[in-house]
């Protein structure tokens, strides 16, 4: 899909759901979940995170569909489109500057991603877990190195927007997604098979409720959820602007998270049984590095392992890359559709902002020893900018897009989009409660309570 003066249109509801699972799969489920169960205590956290997927971020996945669709424009565009002249633009103009900060940490990670195709392929990482952890230790703290691979990952994110490519690539990785998924079916079952698989398995399922005593583990699932979505930065409304009016939203955002959510399950059921097979392993220690700590040794145990590793981290590379694409485009169509920039400038532009912002980021693992234990707040700068943008900008803007739809486009205004044509929408009445009382008092209280517990 591209942005473009000259609108577009999905091939199909089958075209549509590929593309937006395209932007939604990539790290937030394979790095980000198992990283913020590990983070968050375990099945607690993935309880949560379930019902924050499907009480509060669907229905709001549906709403930003819904104004796509209706709005026929980018994000900015499209609020100002149903209400004109109203300043609910500015939750677009949010979603522009989250886009920026998510993608500046998101191509540090990549980049992690697209190193470890090669370490795996050689083995550089050893075999045993302490070297394992000591070489990711290492690979972190390397300033240029780790520079260059965030350069070149955020360059090839341009390349590919600038240069036309983008349907080429998002068709590739659309043809090797369900590769991925087979290639996780096969790890889960190597992780479960492995010794002390059950202490992983049982940290991952079975729920420990006294760990809930912490509101900010509510915050995360909530911030992971629409992490995961890509959802509260309008990304969803540009993709429903492409949708045709006999396409049913409400099965469309169902398939969406569905699938979306059965990937970082998945991840899940590999990660803790294969880290829980190291002695000594503490799934809270591991903070960002940790999917990079515990692959590599699952895949030591498997003969073929190193092509096996390496084709893993080749096509988590791809699925970064088209979600990465999304990311950069939100700012882009921004500045293209409503100040008349070059897709070149605006492109160059965007992408130099995120380049400076990118820069702490990659160099708070070990690199630079202040931006590892950022003073006064014991995290390092990457996890700081996961949570300012992840926790709470991406909430924030779907409560105001719930606020927009429930109380100023009005669910009955909604309604008239969603049941377009006849579609198959179930619950109507229900959704719109839910996305006037459910959703903002839901998310205002989770944030609300968290900045209480930060500042006291
Ligand atoms: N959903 C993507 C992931 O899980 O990796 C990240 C993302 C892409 C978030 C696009 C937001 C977005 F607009």
């Amino acid at each position: 899909m591209a942005v473009s003066s000259d609108r577009g249109m999905w091939s199909g509801r089958l075209g549509f759901i590929l593309a937006t699972a395209g932007s939604a799969v990539g790290l937030g489920n394979i790095w980000g979940f198992p990283t913020q169960v590990g983070q968050g205590g375990g099945a607690a956290f993935v309880l949560i995170y379930l019902v924050c997927v499907f009480l509060i971020c669907v229905p709001i996945q549906i709403c930003e569909f819904a104004i796509g669709r209706r709005g026929q424009r980018a994000p900015v565009g499209a609020f100002d489109a149903i209400r004109p002249g109203s300043r609910w633009w500015l939750v677009g103009g949010l979603g522009v500057i989250t886009g920026v900060g998510i993608l500046s940490f998101y191509v540090v990670v990549a980049g992690w991603t697209l190193a470890y195709i090669w370490f795996a392929a050689v083995g550089a990482a050893g075999d045993t877990p302490k070297a394992i952890e000591s070489f990711f230790g290492r690979f972190a703290a390397n300033a240029p190195l780790n520079l260059f691979l965030t350069i070149v990952t955020l360059a090839m994110t341009a390349a590919i927007i600038l240069g036309g490519v983008r349907n080429g690539i998002e068709r590739a990785s659309r043809a090797l997604m369900p590769l991925l998924f087979g290639l996780l079916v096969l790890l889960a079952i190597r992780a479960v098979t492995l010794p002390g698989a059950a202490d992983g398995l049982a940290y991952y399922l079975k729920p420990d409720f006294s760990r809930l005593t912490n509101i900010r583990v509510f915050n995360a699932a909530l911030g992971q959820a629409f992490f995961s979505l890509s959802l509260g930065m309008g990304t969803l409304i540009t993709y429903g602007s492409y949708l045709s009016k006999r396409e049913s939203i409400g099965s469309s955002a169902l398939w969406i998270a569905a699938l979306d959510t059965t990937i970082a399950l998945l991840a899940g059921f590999v990660i803790f049984p294969a880290g829980f097979s190291i002695p000594g392993f503490d799934p809270s220690a591991s903070g960002p590095g940790l999917i990079f700590q515990v692959l590599p040794r699952l895949f030591a145990t498997l003969p073929g392992g190193q092509l096996f590793g390496a084709t893993f981290f080749l096509l988590l590379f791809m699925a970064a890359l088209t979600s990465a694409i999304s990311l950069l485009e939100v700012p882009v169509a921004h500045l293209i559709d409503e100040h008349r920039w070059s897709r070149r400038k605006a492109v160059l532009t965007i992408t130099a902002a995120t380049a400076l912002l990118a820069v702490p980021s990659a160099l708070s693992n070990g690199a630079v020893g202040a931006l590892t234990q950022l003073p006064g707040l014991g995290l390092d700068f990457l996890t700081l900018m996961s949570t300012i943008w992840n926790n709470f900008s991406l909430p924030i803007g779907g409560l105001l897009t719930a606020i927009f739809v429930g109380y100023i486009w009005r669910v009955e205004g909604a309604l008239s989009e969603l049941l377009a044509e006849h579609a198959w929408f179930p619950y109507p009445r229900l959704w719109g409660r839910i996305v006037r009382y459910v959703c903002p008092v839901a998310i205002v209280v989770i944030i609300l309570f968290t900045i209480r517990a930060l500042v006291s």
